[in-house]
């Protein structure tokens, strides 16, 4: 085994503290990687938030991440030491389902192995995460870092990121299409940067009037104040594809109500059950949808437009000592629009 530092939740205590964590030997097909940064998803708030404090396992989260190859196993030929990478939510699939063979590995029929929280395939062994110096990927889920994008503000592209870039070229949004994004953070200003670079008409729909002005600079070209109900009355059935990213359950109502007749409500935000009106659907034909990260092809395409395009995330880079802080801020939506932690404290 390998010993790295990270930051974990164990115990009853809900803050991470420091402390030293292990990684497998690296199999044939293994890179190690030292985790340069790591973007903080509103997901490892969940996960930090939803422990059952003592009977829950070791928690490590950070699953959108950078850094440079240090070593390889014996197999691999895609990478050498010394490469920049990027790694996201995925870092393991069966390989022989309909899902992977198509290339949509997110959906294996045998669940991914995710970043934390998961369960290496062959040891067994709990997945811990990104917010350590170091972690051992499987050589097949690891992406090049285009040269160009800047490795701290690319981190929650590999996240927050894809998890918008495939449901946005999946429901073929292009130069034609009207596209709403609902919340604006980390998911939600990287929807809108990527919409508007595909050349969608995009709009933000938020909660917070503040943001407007933020809205303008990503390239939004329209704004619409969610609890507002004459803007939203106005907006009705104004767009082609809605992205929800809302982080809390919500009434799916007053989102369908955006939807454009034959369009799609993707609900990519708070996971969980929804209940849904079947008149909001029915009246105009609507669709609801939903997604999850993404497989490798489109991994590797959404990176190469973000190279081609200069998209990269808006972050607040900070030491990963503080990691509490970020945590806490995210909790009060006081994040424009993504914290990354610099790992190179943990030396
Ligand atoms: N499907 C997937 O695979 C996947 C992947 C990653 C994350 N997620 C989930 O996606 C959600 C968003 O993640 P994130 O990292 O983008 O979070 P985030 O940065 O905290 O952004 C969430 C945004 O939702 C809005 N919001 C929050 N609470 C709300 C409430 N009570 N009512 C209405 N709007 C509210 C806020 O935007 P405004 O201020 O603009 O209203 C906030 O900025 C999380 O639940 C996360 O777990 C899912
Ligand atoms: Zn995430
Ligand atoms: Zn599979």
């Amino acid at each position: 085994m390998r010993t790295t530092m990270g930051w974990q939740a164990a115990g009853p205590a809900r803050a991470l503290r420091r402390a030293p964590l292990e990684r497998r030997d690296l199999r044939p097909d293994d890179l190690a990687v030292r985790v340069d940064y790591c973007g903080v998803c509103h997901t490892d708030l969940h996960a930090v938030d939803g422990r059952d404090g003592a009977a829950d396992a070791l928690l490590v989260p950070g699953h959108e991440f950078t850094g440079v190859v240090t070593a390889t196993g014996a197999e691999v030929t895609r990478f050498a030491a010394g490469d920049p990478v990027a790694v996201g939510n995925i870092v393991d699939s069966c390989g022989a389902c309909a899902m992977c063979r198509g290339g949509q590995e997110n959906f294996c029929h045998a669940f991914p192995t995710l970043t934390y929280g998961g369960t290496d395939r062959h040891d067994g062994s709990a997945t811990l995460g990104a917010f350590s110096r170091e972690y051992v990927v499987r050589d097949r889920f690891a992406y090049p870092l285009p040269a160009g994008l800047d490795p701290a503000a690319a981190a929650p592209l590999l996240c927050a990121g894809i998890t918008v870039w495939e449901p946005l070229r999946a429901l073929g949004v292009g130069p034609r299409t009207r596209v709403a994004v609902a919340g604006l953070g980390g998911l939600g200003h990287l929807a809108v940067k990527l919409a508007v670079a595909l050349g969608a008409e995009t709009t933000v729909v938020s909660r917070s009037p503040d943001k407007a002005e933020d809205a303008r600079r990503l390239g939004a070209h329209g704004f619409v104040v969610s609890c507002d109900p004459e803007r939203m009355a106005a907006a009705r059935d104004r767009f082609d594809v809605v992205i929800d990213t809302i982080s809390a359950p919500h009434d799916l109502g007053p989102y369908l109500g955006l939807v454009a007749m034959d369009g799609t409500l993707s609900h990519l935000g708070h996971l969980g059950p929804v209940t849904v009106e079947t008149t909001d659907l029915l009246v105009g034909r609507k669709k609801l949808s939903s997604a999850g990260s993404g497989g490798r092809p489109a991994t590797a395409a959404m990176l190469d437009f973000c190279a081609e395009h200069g998209i990269t995330a808006d972050i607040e880079l900070l030491p990963s000592a503080q990691v509490n802080e970020a945590l806490d801020r995210l909790r009060r939506n006081e994040v424009h629009y993504r914290f990354v932690l610099d790992m190179s404290d943990l030396d």
